[in-house]
């Protein structure tokens, strides 16, 4: 039996991988660790929360001591490291909580794994680990900056991050890049473009779109909405990371993207027409300061050396999405009831 430790799912990415991996693999047995901030919600897990080969502990990434209990308990030998702050206007607002989540929680975990899975853990020279142990980063594509109007993110694009938020998830990435270089500890980065799809936080822009749309609230694009991302299905993301944990070859980065560049209004305006609402609902608010303009990832990498690809289309993944939070009411009535309204105030003042 395989026992991993997954950090961070009870959110959007990490409660889709957690329940992805009991499906698809049933050597793996999951512990998930997370803090359960405003993003964390348990409701995401009820379907898989008594499964035996599932256990869920509350607590924090930057807590040494509990990292280091769970590894002499659990015996891990893979970690998959999701937990983050997340979320690019917060970090413009409260950037502190970024960098210690982002770096100092990536950072503890990393020494932890190398504590627990080097052979010789009193030898600063010892590079020999248990068999068969990796740690992986979700990173992002965000990393890497922005681009113009052509060219794509490659793993070899310098890092020019320009948010908190990408700041903190770049310096995560440089320290998973030094643990690897300095110690050999077997790690994988992967950097991921924009992922849509069941339980995401409505506070990023397609269920915040869909949720007021359904209210007929307004819709608050930034700036004029010509900003590109490259979206991809959660469900994808998920198959990815779980290829790069079997193939994925040491030390390495890999790109994940959806081949699926859109701008921001036109996924706005196909939101409203597919709910059947009215484009007056759109409403151009301020720009978000320092707002990178275009994202696009290059997935050659790991489609030729892992072969992994996107299964979902956009149009299927999409329709799919804002179906699932028209029947999911009651769990986007739940998340959006006690701080979300005061944070939606705030920021959309
Ligand atoms: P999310 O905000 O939905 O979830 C983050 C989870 O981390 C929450 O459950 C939260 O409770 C937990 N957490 C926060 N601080 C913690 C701490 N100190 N200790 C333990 N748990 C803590 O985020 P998401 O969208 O699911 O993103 C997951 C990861 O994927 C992040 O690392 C993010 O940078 C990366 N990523 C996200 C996207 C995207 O489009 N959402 C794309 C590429 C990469
Ligand atoms: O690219 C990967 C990244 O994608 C991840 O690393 C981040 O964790 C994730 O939050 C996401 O970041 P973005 O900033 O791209 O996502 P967000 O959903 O916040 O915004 C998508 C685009 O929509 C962006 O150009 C800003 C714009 N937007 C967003 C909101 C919330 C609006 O125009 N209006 C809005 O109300």
């Amino acid at each position: 039996m395989k026992k991993i430790l997954v950090t961070g799912g009870a959110g959007f990415i990490g409660s889709n991988f957690v329940k992805y991996i009991l499906k698809t693999n049933t050597e793996y047995s999951v512990i998930n660790l997370d803090l359960l901030t405003y993003a964390g919600n348990l409701e995401n897990l009820v379907d898989i929360a008594e499964d035996p080969r599932y256990e869920f502990v509350k607590g924090d990434i930057r807590d040494s001591d509990l990292i280091n209990e769970l590894f002499t308990k659990y015996q891990f030998d893979t970690v998959v490291n999701f937990a983050a702050e997340s979320h690019v206007d917060r970090s413009i607002t409260e950037p502190e909580i970024f960098l210690t989540t982002n770096i100092i929680g990536t950072q503890t975990l990393l020494d932890a794994s190398k504590k627990h899975w080097k052979l010789n853990p009193d030898d600063k020279y010892c590079r020999k680990y248990k068999q068969g142990v990796k740690f992986l980063q979700v990173s992002t594509d965000e990393v890497y900056g922005a681009l113009g109007s052509t060219g794509m993110f490659t793993e070899t694009t310098p890092l020019s991050p320009n948010s908190p938020y990408s700041a903190s998830k770049a310096s995560a990435d440089m320290i998973v890049h030094a643990y690897h270089k300095t110690f050999g500890l077997p790690v994988n980065i992967t950097r991921c473009s924009n992922n849509y799809g069941p339980y995401q936080f409505p506070e990023k822009l397609i269920p915040l779109m869909i949720n007021n749309c359904k209210h007929e609230k307004s819709l608050p694009v930034y700036g004029d909405g010509m900003q590109i991302r490259d979206w991809l299905h959660v469900s994808d993301h998920c198959d990815a990371i779980y290829t790069v944990l079997l193939k994925g070859k040491d030390g390495e980065v890999y790109n994940i993207g959806g081949n699926n560049e859109k701008a921001n209004i036109d996924i706005v305006k196909l939101i409203i027409k597919t709910m059947g609402k009215d484009e007056s609902l759109i409403v151009h608010v301020q720009d978000r300061p320092g707002h990178d303009r275009r994202y696009a990832i290059d997935n050659t990498k790991i489609t030729n050396e892992l072969g992994w690809s996107p299964k979902y289309s956009f149009e299927k993944g999409i329709s799919e999405t804002i179906d699932w939070y028209l029947r999911n009411n009651e769990w986007v009535e739940k998340v959006t009831s006690g701080s979300y309204q005061e944070y939606y105030d705030k920021m959309y003042a």
